[in-house]
């Protein structure tokens, strides 16, 4: 497996528990459940983002996809 290829599965699989979470501590925030209080829950989403956005930066020097540069990076 390359390491673009472990790299992409790692922003995915974040990026599934990350909308995984939202919706599941938006559903919480309705019933309003004291599930909502639990020290995971306030803790894992920032590790989980943490890594989706590290993951995606490194997608961007890895395809060396820069959106903001005019010029094509080398
Ligand atoms: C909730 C936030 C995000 C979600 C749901 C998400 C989801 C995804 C998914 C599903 C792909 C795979 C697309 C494919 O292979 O066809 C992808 C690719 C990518 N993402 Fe994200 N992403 C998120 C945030 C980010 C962030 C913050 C960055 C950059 C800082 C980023 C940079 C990239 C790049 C560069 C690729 C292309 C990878 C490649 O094709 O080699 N993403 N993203």
């Amino acid at each position: 497996m390359s390491y673009h290829a472990v790299v992409l599965t790692v922003h995915v699989l974040t990026a599934v528990v990350t909308i995984g979470l939202f919706v599941t501590r938006f559903y919480w925030l309705c019933r309003h459940s004291p599930a909502l209080q639990q020290r995971w829950v306030r803790v894992v989403p920032h590790i989980n983002d943490t890594l989706l956005l590290a993951s995606g930066i490194a997608l961007i020097v890895i395809n060396r996809f820069y959106p903001f540069l005019c010029k094509k990076a080398g």
